[in-house]
């Protein structure tokens, strides 16, 4: 059972007659991180009470009275400026803890109304290799998956990959007149992504040359404001100086942004001209952006060739994304990817204009969405259809053959504002049963606390970071294993087993771990520690419970039918809390679809077992059923760790 959603219950009905909508005081009630103040504490009273002009602690004792939670606690107790206590009765707590070894489930029950959940995760876009800004995306999407499968909900996942954009536009240009045939036959998707690369590149170098005046421009205007700005006395008044202080602030930050935008366009510019070939190229090709935008078009309009180009490219490009989500353990029910929706586009426009909610505006159809500046475009004026339309039909499509009521988008937060447009024109065109959640992301930072980026500047292919995580997973498994004192135990496919698994479960616990809305910064060194909070510590103190249970040489199955748990130690005591608590952090987790709660449980997790071990015996403990009782929190502790580990993808290995 999870006992914490029950206390809040029974919170609620206590507070009842104290508060109108006692529902948020209750969820105030929270497991604690010192035993000395019990096992779950609440603090609502003081609020409650400020609330109400009464005092505090009068008023924790009024809710104590009413409220009834002797079946799992201790009489509650009021401490503080009027914090009520609860410790878990020891029976009880013993019961339960004994109930976990024959559940299967670690006793999470399954949902009592599940979702019909569609998890839309890591879509890249297929014309070019994946690279480090897909990893969030694949690795935060497939944890919510599993979590929220595991807890009973129908969760599809689908790979909403883009396959039907520009840049197929490019490749076609690019292959018709830049082709290396050779290179084509031998690896045909590193040819097609040189081919993105130099028309892209060309594209970037005649789209912006002739604004390089209008951003110096710019950067010179904003600077004159700085200075202006810098230039007023400041007001004697402290509110006044104060938002002067603010304005001073965002007008340097907007010279910033242009300057950035400047010395971006001036080194991609000076690249094609400090380099003969690529100069001649461009110059050869002035009108390659029109052109390879029209080769989209001619593509969209089911012109011959660029349909036979498609179809020949489409199918190598998913294969090869296919090797990195096989590597990483990563599953789709559906790749449905933004072609698949191109022939519902039509009629979706013209619903959203025949219902008025879309009118014609500069030639293209928009959507006006009340307190956006920009437009939602469903139609451009060329004709072609957006981004936008494709998501809003993959919206109808989902909720009709997927019966979806919750889709979770999980995607960079610079799409946010595209997010949020998404969801306010899909509740007008009446989608207002499906609940639509944008589940943003920041950017994985450099040392520099720039986006992390190759020495050299280019941005970091998902397969060389994960063969480098693996790399540098091994030298730490190769050094554990040789400092093992009776000499190695793992032969060398072991070592590369666990070196794989290490690398990779560095590298998506490091992600996961972390508020999935803050920007992070990836440190090899940092992820890859055997202490902390990091996979290796949680998949090193795994395999040290195995090695325990081996080194007794435990039956495991027949401890789970015999044996009993008896908690007498606080360190005992507090294991066995903190396994009862799986499920609370799992709801935790999903509630906001933050897998960070459950990397934080984990963690305290492994440490209070890590007290337990240090404090009792096991294999040596006083008496048989003493070791058994013990053994069992081990295997009930290893349990879990695989579970929970497992959720967010991260392998276990029973020897490391
Ligand atoms: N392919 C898009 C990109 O790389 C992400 C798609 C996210 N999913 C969606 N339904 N819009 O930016």
């Amino acid at each position: 059972m999870n006992l914490l959603n029950e206390l809040r219950s029974r919170f609620e009905t206590a507070l009842t007659p104290f508060a109108i909508d006692p529902a948020p005081f209750a969820a105030m009630v929270k497991p604690t991180q010192d035993a000395k103040f019990g096992d779950y504490q609440a603090n609502c009273c003081m609020p409650l009470a400020k609330q109400r002009g009464e005092n505090p602690r009068e008023l924790a004792a009024k809710v104590v009275a009413a409220l009834d939670v002797a079946e799992f606690c201790e009489p509650p107790e009021v401490a503080g400026a009027g914090f009520i206590n609860l410790r878990v009765r020891p029976e009880w707590l013993q019961e339960q803890t004994n109930a976990l070894i024959a559940n299967t489930r670690l006793g999470v029950e399954p949902v009592a109304q599940p979702h019909h959940i569609v998890v839309d995760f890591s879509s890249p876009n297929v014309a070019k290799p994946m690279h480090v800004g897909h990893l969030r995306s694949t690795v935060i999407g497939d944890a919510l998956c599993k979590i929220l499968k595991f807890q009973g909900h129908h969760v599809i996942s689908d790979n909403h990959v883009g396959d039907w954009g520009t840049q197929f536009g490019m490749i076609i240009y690019g292959y018709k007149h830049f082709l290396d045939q050779a290179a084509l036959e031998r690896d045909m998707v590193g040819e097609l992504a040189r081919l993105y690369r130099l028309v892209n590149q060309l594209c970037d170098y005649h789209d912006l040359k002739p604004k390089l005046p209008k951003l110096q421009e710019a950067v010179a205007e904003k600077q004159k404001t700085v200075t202006e700005a810098e230039g007023n006395t400041i007001p004697t008044d402290a509110k006044k100086a104060d938002s002067l202080k603010k304005q001073l602030k965002k007008l340097r930050e907007q010279l910033a942004d242009a300057q950035a935008d400047l010395e971006s366009a001036q080194s991609k510019c000076a690249a094609v001209e400090g380099d003969a070939t690529l100069k001649a190229l461009a110059d050869g090709h002035p009108k390659i952006v029109v052109e390879s935008r029209l080769e989209t078009s001619m593509l969209h309009a089911g012109e011959r060739v660029n349909r036979e180009l498609w179809q020949r490219f489409v199918p190598e490009c998913l294969e090869a994304i296919q090797r990195m989500y096989d590597r990483l353990g990563v599953n789709f029910d559906h790749t449905l990817g933004e072609s698949y929706y191109d022939p519902l586009l039509k009629s979706v426009v013209e619903e959203m204009q025949a219902k008025g909610l879309a009118r014609e505006s500069d030639g293209a159809v928009c959507v006006f969405n009340a307190g956006f500046e920009a437009p939602f475009i469903i139609r451009k004026r060329d004709g072609a259809f957006t981004y936008a339309t494709t998501d809003l039909a993959t919206i109808k499509y989902r909720v009709q053959e997927f019966q979806a009521d919750l889709i979770l988008y999980v995607v960079d937060s610079r799409q946010s504002e595209h997010f949020v447009q998404l969801f306010d024109t899909a509740r007008q065109w009446g989608y207002t049963g499906v609940e639509l959640q944008h589940v943003k992301f920041g950017t994985i930072l450099g040392k520099d606390n720039r986006p992390y980026k190759t020495r050299s500047g280019d941005t970091v292919g998902l397969e060389s970071l994960l063969d480098e995580g693996v790399a540098n997973a091994r030298r730490i498994v190769d050094a554990n294993d040789d400092r093992k004192e009776g000499g190695p135990v793992l032969d060398e496919a072991a070592r590369a087993r666990v070196a794989e698994a290490v690398g990779l479960g560095a590298i998506k616990y490091a992600d996961l771990s972390q508020n999935r809305e803050s920007d992070y910064v990836f440190d090899w060194e940092r992820m890859l520690a055997t202490t902390g909070d990091t996979a290796t510590y949680m998949q090193y103190a795994y395999a040290r419970i195995c090695g325990i249970l081996r080194k007794g040489d435990v039956d495991r199955e027949a401890l789970r039918v015999d044996g009993k748990i008896v908690l007498e130690q606080p360190a005992e005591r507090a294991l066995a809390i903190k396994l009862l608590q799986f499920g609370e952090a799992l709801d935790q987790a999903s509630f906001e679809f933050r897998p960070n709660f459950l990397t934080a449980y984990l963690f305290e997790a492994a440490n209070t077992f890590s007290t337990f071990y240090a404090k009792c015996d096991v294999l040596k403990a006083a008496t048989p059923e003493l070791r058994t009782s013990r053994l069992l929190l081990c295997d009930l502790t290893a349990r879990m760790l695989q579970q929970g580990l497992g959720l967010l993808g991260v392998e276990t290995i029973e020897q490391m």
